[in-house]
Formats: structure tokens, sequence, C-alpha cells
């Protein structure tokens, strides 16, 4: 069985005090690892020290939003994968739909960065989904085809121990338009398809495939009730325990068979 995993993707928001409350929270309704549900929250890179203090000995885990591909030296501005181990990171979120369209990252600049964090044992949450105007033009299995495929270039089965993919329709990101259950059940059962295609089908049905677009309470959980969806990568509504916490317990209450 898939154990569900909750990460909350708090984008470029909080400050170290408001990041440590908030993760404070998080850690006091989490105190212990879940039997059932991994949880994971990725502040920016400033609040990570204050966030790492925060959950230290809780049950959630530390994230960042993004990692060089490089090894430690001259790339001003740049964080190292080091870098965030070295501050208590387990994952890092790679190839989100911000960083592809806003930053110009290409499936090429973020499959070095995979290769770089999983080569040191960095937990990566790879963000595939496409665009409106894919999905209206009936592309979204091709687009989400060539961003696996171009992501994952040369990366090994070995690797999927430490590889979670996220299938974020960019149409869904923060708009408050989540998927159907059967849209985000569709591109999931596609993605895990192309994953035994690929790979293998061990790997197909061990690979953890999260849902993220304007996930809340009220809809997280029918959508973790999906099949094929093991959890959520949630933006706005991971700022707020009032919000990110009954996600964290929808997946909890949710018992597949
Ligand atoms: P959202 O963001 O939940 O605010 O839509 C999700 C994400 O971008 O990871």
């Amino acid at each position: 069985m898939r154990r569900f995993f909750v990460a909350g993707n708090w984008k470029m928001n909080t400050l170290s005090r408001s990041a440590a409350e908030l993760a404070g929270a998080v850690a006091r309704a989490v105190p212990a690892a879940l039997p059932t549900v991994q949880v994971a929250v990725c502040p920016p890179f400033p609040s990570l020290t204050a966030v790492a203090s925060a959950v230290a000995g809780s049950g959630a885990e530390l994230g960042a939003q993004n990692a060089s591909p490089e090894k430690p030296g001259a790339f001003t501005g740049e964080v190292a994968v080091e870098m965030l181990l070295d501050v208590g990171c387990r994952w890092v979120i790679l190839g989100h739909s911000e960083r592809r369209l806003i930053l110009g990252e290409t499936d090429d600049s973020i499959c070095r960065k995979v290769r770089a964090a999983v080569s040191q044992q960095l937990g990566v949450i790879l963000c595939v989904g496409e665009t409106l105007s894919q999905r209206q033009s009936g592309q979204t299995e091709a687009v989400l085809d060539g961003q696996m495929q171009g992501s994952l270039a040369e990366v090994d089965e070995r690797a999927f121990a430490r590889i979670v993919i996220a299938y974020e329709p960019v149409w869904a990101i923060g708009t408050g338009v989540t998927a159907t259950t059967e849209q985000a059940e569709s591109a999931h059962s596609h993605l895990r398809n192309w994953l035994a295609a690929r790979y293998n089908p061990r790997i197909a049905a061990e690979t953890r495939i999260l849902y993220g677009g304007s996930v809340k309470p009220q809809n997280a959980r029918s959508l973790l009730e999906q099949p094929d969806v093991d959890g959520a990568l949630v933006g706005g509504a991971s700022l707020k325990t009032d919000d990110f916490l009954p996600i964290i317990r929808a997946a909890e209450n949710i018992h597949k068979g």
C-alpha cells in the first residue's frame, strides 16, 4: 500500500516568525509520524532553519522549493543540495509550474536538479501538469509524457525510492478551480501507466502521485479517495492551519483496500 503524502508548498510566503508559528502548529498536530500519512512543509529558503527547529522531533518533515543542480561553488544566488540536507531538508519540490512558466525552467534543467538531489538522497517532489490551452487542445497526456520523459531522463529505477510525482494542472493552481475527481484520476492513472512502461510495474505500483491545484478541506477527501491519488501538494491552503490540518485528517481517514 502506498502511504499518503500531504506536503505544504508555502511558495514565497511567510517571514521567519510566521513560518515558525505555522510549522509549530503543524508539528503539534502531528507530534509523531502518522502511520498512513507522511507530512511535509516546504517554506522559503530563509525560513528553513526556523522551520527545522519548529518541526524537530515531530512527524512533520522539512522540504525546500528549489535546489541547484551544481556542487557548492561560484553560483551566486543558488542553493546547493548539500545546504538543504545540512539544514534538515528531506525533500525538495522540483519542476513546479511557477518555476517552469515564470522562471523559464526547462525539462532539461529540472532533470539535472532531480539527478543532483537523488544522488545525495534528498527526496524529490517532481511536478508536472498541463496549461488550460494544452488541455483544451487535447494535449494533456502528451504534455505529461514529455515532462516525465524530459525531467526523468537517465534517472534509473533505484532513484524512485526517493521520488514522488505531483500532478498539478496549471489551470487549477491558485485559481480556486480544482480538477474534477475524474480529471485527476485520469491524469494520475496515465502517469502511473507511463511509469510502468518506462520503468516497470513495481515502480508504477510503489511511486506516489500527489494531486496539486486548489486542494482545500472541502475537496480533499473526494480527490484523495481516487485510486491513483496518493496525496496532495497544497499551496494556498497550507498557509492556514485551519485548512491544512483538515487535509491531513482527511487523508488519515481514508482506507484504500
Ligand atoms: P494551490 O497551489 O493549492 O494554491 O493551488 C498548489 C501548488 O502550486 O503547489
